[in-house]
C-alpha cells in the first residue's frame, strides 16, 4: 500500500533490522528519516538500501547521531513533522551488557528516554518499539504467548522490560500516545538481493550470524552449546523469523497505529514454529552446501531449552504472518554471506572484525 503522505523516523535505521524495514517503508512509498550513530553499523548499508530502493531512495534521508544528544535530535523534530517513529537503536549484546551494565542502562534506557521527551514536546505520539522475546525468560510452556510473565536474564533484557514499562506509563498518564511493542522472536536470513544482511561486529553471539562466519571460512568451527536439553536432539529451540517478515510487520504496527483505540499494545513477531540448533545447521548447509564442522560444547549460562511464539494476536490484530520458512531463511542468509564474506567491509579494510 503506497503512502506518499506519511514521514517516518527511524531509529537505528542502519542496522540489521532497521535496513530491512526502511527498504520495505521506501517501497511501500514513506519517507524515511534515519537517525543513527553507527556504533554497531555502517553507512554503505544505508547506500545499498538507496540502490535497492531506485526511484524511491529520494525518500530517504539519514543524520549521523546518537539518541542521547538531545539538541541535534530536537533539530530534526524541528524541520520535520513525523507522523511516527520506529526505534530500533539500541545496543542488543548479551553478554557485554553483564559485563558493561551502566553502559547499555545509559545508551538503551537514556537514549529511549530522551527520544520519548522528544517526540512529546512536538507532538509525535506514535511509537513502534523493538522489544524481545528475552522478556519470556526461560518460558515454563510454549507457545509464549503475549500474556506470559515477564522477567529480565540480563541487563540487556532488563532494558527491554524497563522500556515496554516506561511506554505503559506514558500511554496511562497521556492517552494520546500510541505505541505498539513488537516482541521479536529471532530475526535471520537477509533480503533476497544479497545486498542487505546482519554483518556484527566482533564475535558473533548469535546462532546463524557465526555459522555463515564459519561457511565463509572466517572460523573454524561453531561451537554448539548444551546438547542436552530435553529437545528431539538435545538441542536448543528457538523461533527464527525471516528479516524481511520482520520488517514486514513493522508495516503492519504502522497501519494499526492508524486505528483510533489501540493505546499501548504489545505484539509477538515469530513464526510459532521451533527449530533446533541442528536443524539449523543442516538446513543452512543443504542451501550453501557447505559444511559447518561443530564442537560440542556445555549449555551457555542463561539459556532458555525452548522458545517460539504464539502468532495469533498478531495473525488476528496486525492482520500480519511470517511468509517464510527455514529453507528461505538459510537461502538468504547464503546469498548474502556469499556475496558479502567480509560484511561490509573487505578483507584488506575490514570495518569491524
Ligand atoms: P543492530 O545493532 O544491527 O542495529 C541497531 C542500530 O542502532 C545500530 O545501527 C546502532 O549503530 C544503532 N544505535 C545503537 N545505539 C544508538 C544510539 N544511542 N543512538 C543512535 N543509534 C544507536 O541491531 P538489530 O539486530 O537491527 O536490532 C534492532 C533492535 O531490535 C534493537 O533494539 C535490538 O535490541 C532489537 N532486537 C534484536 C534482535 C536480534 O536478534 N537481532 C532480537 C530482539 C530484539
Ligand atoms: N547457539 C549455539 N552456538 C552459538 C550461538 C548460539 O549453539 O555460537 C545456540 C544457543 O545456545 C541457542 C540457539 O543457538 O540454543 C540460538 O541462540 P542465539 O544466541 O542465536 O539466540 P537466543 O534465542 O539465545 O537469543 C537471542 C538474543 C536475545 C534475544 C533472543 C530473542 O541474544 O537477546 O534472541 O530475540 F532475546
Amino acid at each position: 500500500m503506497a503512502d506518499y503522505n506519511k514521514t517516518i523516523l527511524v531509529t537505528g535505521g542502519a542496522g540489521y533490522i532497521g535496513t530491512h524495514t526502511v527498504l520495505q517503508l521506501l517501497e511501500c512509498g514513506y519517507r524515511v528519516v534515519v537517525v543513527d550513530n553507527l556504533d554497531n553499523s555502517s553507512p554503505v548499508a544505508l547506500d545499498r538500501v538507496k540502490s535497492l530502493a531506485g526511484k524511491r531512495a529520494h525518500n530517504l534521508s539519514f543524520h549521523e547521531i546518537d539518541l542521547r544528544d538531545k539538541p541535534a535530535l530536537e533539530n530534526i523534530f524541528s524541520s520535520t513533522s513525523f507522523d511516527a517513529v520506529i526505534h530500533f537503536a539500541g545496543l542488543k549484546a548479551v553478554g557485554e551488557s553483564v559485563e558493561k551494565p551502566l553502559l547499555y542502562f545509559d545508551n538503551n534506557l537514556v537514549g529511549t528516554i530522551i527520544l520519548l521527551e522528544v517526540m512529546a514536546a512536538h507532538g509525535c505520539k506514535k511509537l513502534v518499539f523493538s522489544s524481545s522475546a528475552t522478556v519470556y525468560g526461560w518460558p515454563k510452556e510454549v507457545p509464549c504467548t503475549e500474556e506470559f510473565p515477564t522477567c529480565a536474564m540480563n541487563p540487556y533484557g532488563r532494558t527491554k522490560l524497563f522500556i515496554e514499562e516506561i511506554c505503559r506509563d506514558i500511554y496511562r498518564a497521556d492517552s494520546e500516545w500510541k505505541i505498539i511493542l513488537l516482541r521479536y522472536f529471532n530475526p535471520v536470513g537477509a533480503h533476497p538481493s544479497g545486498q542487505i544482511g546482519e554483518d556484527p561486529r566482533g564475535i558473533p553471539n548469535n546462532l546463524m550470524p557465526f555459522v555463515q562466519q564459519v561457511a565463509v571460512g572466517r572460523r573454524p568451527a561453531l561451537t554448539v552449546f548444551g546438547t542436552d536439553y530435553s529437545t528431539n536432539d538435545g538441542t536448543g529451540v528457538r523461533d527464527y523469523i525471516h528479516v524481511v517478515d520482520l520488517a514486514d510487520g513493522h508495516i503492519a504496527a504502522l497501519n494499526k497505529l492508524g486505528e483510533p483505540s489501540i493505546g499501548c499494545e504489545v505484539y509477538n513477531l515469530g513464526t510459532g514454529k521451533g527449530t533446533s540448533v541442528l536443524e539449523m545447521v543442516t538446513a543452512f548447509e543443504k542451501s550453501s552446501g557447505k559444511k559447518i564442522p561443530l564442537n560440542i560444547a556445555g549449555r551457555r549460562p542463561g539459556d532458555a531449552e525452548i522458545v517460539y511464539a504464539s502468532t495469533e494476536k498478531a495473525e488476528r490484530e496486525l492482520n500480519w504472518k511470517a511468509k517464510y520458512g527455514i529453507e528461505e531463511m538459510c537461502r538468504d542468509q547464503w546469498n548474502w554471506a556469499s556475496q558479502n564474506p567480509h560484511g561490509y567491509g573487505s578483507p584488506d579494510k575490514p570495518l569491524k572484525d
